[in-house]
């Protein structure tokens, strides 16, 4: 608890083009909580290089990241929004955790299991142990609450099994965090295939909507989405693509499914893409217009980065100091 209010961390990963899916099921909320908060943003370079990245590449697309945390509403002076690689504490903890963590535990996570099939030419140990260096995140600052996409659910089910068996060893040392998991929007799909997860890695394109992308691609894309025969705009399983339209439509306007039912009752599939595409175009250009004002603004970025990296090192030094003297590590004759 600082300044009386409960603490609040997330990251996203600079790898890849960002989707709808990271701004519906995490940015949004984190915009929307963050007053309520003391919070903690993180663009996680880290997590980044257990895939093979260009790193010229990482850093820019680390850096596009950083502007959206703030085009997006979020006040660097009011959240601490940093690099993970500027923050020693994250390594030095997660390497403690490794210790209380189980290979059994890592064996079972999903998208380690996805991730290491997908590359298979590097299935690294950074990339089985990942999921600790997640925990560590979270636990540095002592967080109550983790707003996340549903894909995360199990590596926050694992940070606060790791965090109860080392307090269960040493007394109170870890907040155990609560997932943070929207209504809607917590699962936006692909619009090529609606039975997998809308992904910044997928080969397709058109399977995703991309924060950068113009008003005609957003419209196109949705125009091609992947639907059925029944030409019945119905929040439905057995309609999966439709069911993800609406979830999608649902997140950017906050009608309810309910409500977009009966909008759309007796048109046509167009109609509906039409509209879709129009209200998610709508949302992402004012966004597209301050990352581009804010990236001329090149001092006020770096002051940010630089002063949050200090606060973060600094509050998460408290944490990092009780967990090393708590498992035995000498402390430093200064
Ligand atoms: P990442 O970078 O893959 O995704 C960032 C956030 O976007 C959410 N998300 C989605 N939500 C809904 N539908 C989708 N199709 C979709 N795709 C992605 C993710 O759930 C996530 O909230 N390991 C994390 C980053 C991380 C982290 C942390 C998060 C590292 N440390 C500590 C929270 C706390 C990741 O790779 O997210």
């Amino acid at each position: 608890m600082l300044d009386g209010k409960k603490t609040l961390f997330s990251g996203m990963q600079a790898t890849g083009n960002l989707t709808l899916g990271n701004y519906l099921g995490a940015l949004k909320n984190w915009v929307s909580l963050n007053e309520e908060y003391q919070c903690f943003f993180s663009v996680v370079d880290m997590h980044s290089i257990t895939v093979r990245q260009d790193p010229a590449e990482l850093r820019k697309r680390a850096r596009a990241l950083y502007t959206l945390y703030v085009a997006a509403g979020l006040d660097p002076e009011k959240n601490c929004i940093y690099y993970q690689s500027h923050v020693s504490g994250h390594a030095e903890l997660a390497w403690i955790l490794n210790c209380y963590t189980y290979m059994g535990e890592l064996n079972r996570m999903t998208q380690f299991k996805d991730k290491s099939a997908k590359h298979e030419d590097n299935i690294n140990a950074g990339l089985y142990t990942y999921p600790v260096l997640m925990a560590a995140d979270i636990l540095l600052y002592q967080t109550d609450v983790v707003p996340v996409g549903a894909d995360q659910k199990q590596h926050l089910e694992l940070a606060r099994d790791i965090a109860a068996r080392f307090n269960s060893i040493y007394g109170d040392v870890f907040t155990i965090p609560e997932p943070y998991i929207g209504k809607v929007g917590a699962r936006i799909m692909s619009l090529q295939n609606p039975e997998k997860k809308m992904s910044k890695s997928d080969e397709n394109p058109n399977a995703s909507i991309y924060l950068t992308d113009d008003r005609d691609t957003v419209i196109r894309k949705f125009k091609r989405a992947v639907t059925d025969s029944l030409a019945d705009v119905r929040y439905s399983d057995e309609q999966p693509g439709i069911k993800n339209l609406i979830d999608i439509y649902s997140a950017t306007t906050m009608k309810t499914p309910a409500e977009i039912e009966k909008e759309f009752s007796g048109k046509g599939y167009g109609d509906f893409k039409l509209a879709v595409g129009e209200a998610v175009a709508d949302m992402l250009k004012p966004l597209q217009d301050r990352i581009a004002s804010l990236s001329k603004d090149k001092a006020y970025i770096d002051s940010m980065i630089k002063n949050n990296a200090e606060k973060a090192s600094y509050l998460s030094n408290k944490t990092l100091r009780k967990v090393q003297k708590k498992v035995g590590f000498p402390e430093k004759i200064r």
